[in-house]
């Protein structure tokens, strides 16, 4: 990046001293700053058809501006264009050469305005694209949720209570789990796009502006829903960046939780599932290995992410009113948050996608972990037994069948009776697997029917948003 302070800042005229090369680089945001170019040409061409709609410039000029600007964004796509810290930011960069393309006009582009709302609005409309991006990334990540769900929705493995083989549960009702997170992680970005979908442009430098501007006309053309009215609020209110990075931070949260059940499965001692080589990695001193680094590094990143979060909310906090330059620490943060998330989600599409379960595997540890022992007790109850007698002849039961290293299914009715006399032999058909799923068939159950119709819910809802 070009630095040379002796070229004239357009805030220049009150100084006598140039600025301090340590000031010019501590100061700059444009090294970040630049992947803002395409918002902010998109605003600056809203502002002078506006501005011609006013009255303020004529229609000539703004052809002239809105073709300069035109120009250069054409050489940014390119990778063409010079960027210069001695402009400061992504604003700056361009208005500086906008006067050098086009003269003397271009020094109109920022009348009634002022960067302070002019950067609370390209962060709105680049923020607007991203959650679009992240929630079509989401989309496919529940999309393959649902095919995992339903390939697997009979497949029966051990549902888990402090992580203890608890109650069997079939593995699609469990994909399904993760499946409902991310429809609030979904609609709760959602929510975030509406609120920040308002227009600060007019609100200037903090009071607004003596032109006879239109905003209402400027935001309808940005596709902005309706403008922030309080000129203070819209310039120095970054509550909506936050509002997204705790949409973010959740999205981690679940992923991260999500990471710490793949890593512990795909373990010897589970071998619940198998992650495609090509989502994995070795080790450089153990030949045998084969790790699950995808997840474990995006359980890793949620932690940034949530650092993220913080940093914005602290940012914020002790800000009076309006704009601050504090604010424009607010970028590196967002921005790392929108590609921390958006790099995870594309790598959970891609291992839940090529992930394979060992059925066998999880069928074992559901059986072993007597997880049909509340199965038996249920049973019991309809026998006549009072829930918390069955619940201690079961528990006998259970470490009978421990010292015996036998299953339940495996206990003979003899050995059955001498905990629970009114046991019959239709005992057998509840302590099995498919049979404790199966009675557990109500909407929300995991029993495979139900899984079937939740799959069928989830599709509906994926096609209609
Ligand atoms: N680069 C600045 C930011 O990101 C733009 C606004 C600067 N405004 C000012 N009054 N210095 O916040």
């Amino acid at each position: 990046m070009s630095s040379n302070n002796k070229i004239i800042k357009s805030w220049g005229g009150r100084f006598t001293a140039p600025t301090a090369g340590f000031v010019e680089q501590f100061t700059q945001s444009v090294s970040y700053d630049q992947r803002l170019y395409h918002y902010d040409i998109l605003g600056s061409t809203a502002h002078v058809q506006m501005l011609v709609k006013a009255g303020v410039l004529t229609d000539a000029e703004s052809r002239q501006i809105t073709d300069g600007l035109a120009s250069i964004e054409a050489d940014m796509d390119s990778g063409q264009f010079q960027w210069s810290a001695v402009h400061e930011d992504v604003h700056m960069n361009i208005e500086a050469e906008l006067v050098n393309r086009i003269g003397e006009v271009g020094k109109k582009l920022h009348t009634g305005r002022s960067r302070n709302d002019q950067v609370a609005t390209d962060i709105r409309l680049y923020l607007r694209d991203e959650i679009d991006t992240i929630r079509a990334h989401l989309h496919d990540l529940m999309s393959a949720l649902l095919d995992v769900a339903d390939r697997e929705a009979a497949t029966v493995m051990p549902g888990f209570t402090h992580m203890q083989a608890a109650q069997p549960v079939t593995f699609g009702h469990h994909m399904l789990a993760w499946f409902a997170m991310l429809v609030r992680d979904r609609s709760r970005l959602h929510d975030c796009r509406l609120r920040l979908n308002q227009s600060p442009l007019g609100a200037a430098a903090l009071a607004g502006t003596s032109y006879p501007i239109d905003r209402q006309y400027v935001a309808g053309l940005l596709g902005f829903d309706g403008v922030i009215e309080n000129s203070l609020d819209a310039v120095s209110d970054r509550d909506f960046a936050i509002e997204f990075c705790a949409c973010t931070a959740l999205i981690m949260m679940h992923l991260s939780r999500f990471s710490e059940e793949l890593v512990l499965w795909m373990s010897q001692q589970f071998g619940f599932i198998e992650l495609d080589d090509a989502w994995c990695t070795g080790s450089s001193i153990m030949p045998q290995k084969k790790n699950p680094d995808v997840p474990e590094l995006v359980r890793g990143k949620t932690g940034r992410v949530y650092g993220d979060l913080m940093a914005l909310l602290t940012l914020m906090k002790g800000q009076p009113l309006a704009y601050n330059r504090d604010n424009q620490e607010d970028k590196e943060a967002l921005f790392d948050a929108i590609d921390t998330v958006k790099a995870c989600l594309i790598a959970y599409h891609g291992i839940i996608a090529s992930m394979t379960v060992q059925a066998e595997r999880m069928r074992e540890a559901a059986a072993a972990g007597y997880t049909t022992a509340t199965d038996l007790a249920d049973y019991l109850v309809r026998k006549g037994v009072t829930f918390r007698d069955a619940h201690a002849s079961v528990g006998k039961t259970v470490q009978f069948a421990i010292t015996q290293h036998k299953l339940l299914t495996e206990l003979t009715l003899q050995e059955l009776r001498q905990f629970s006399p009114g046991i019959e032999e239709d005992v057998y058909s509840c302590l099995g697997l498919d049979g404790s799923v199966a009675a557990r068939c109500h909407i929300g159950g995991t029993a495979p029917a139900q899984v079937r119709e939740a799959i069928k819910r989830g599709r509906n809802y994926l096609r209609s948003k």
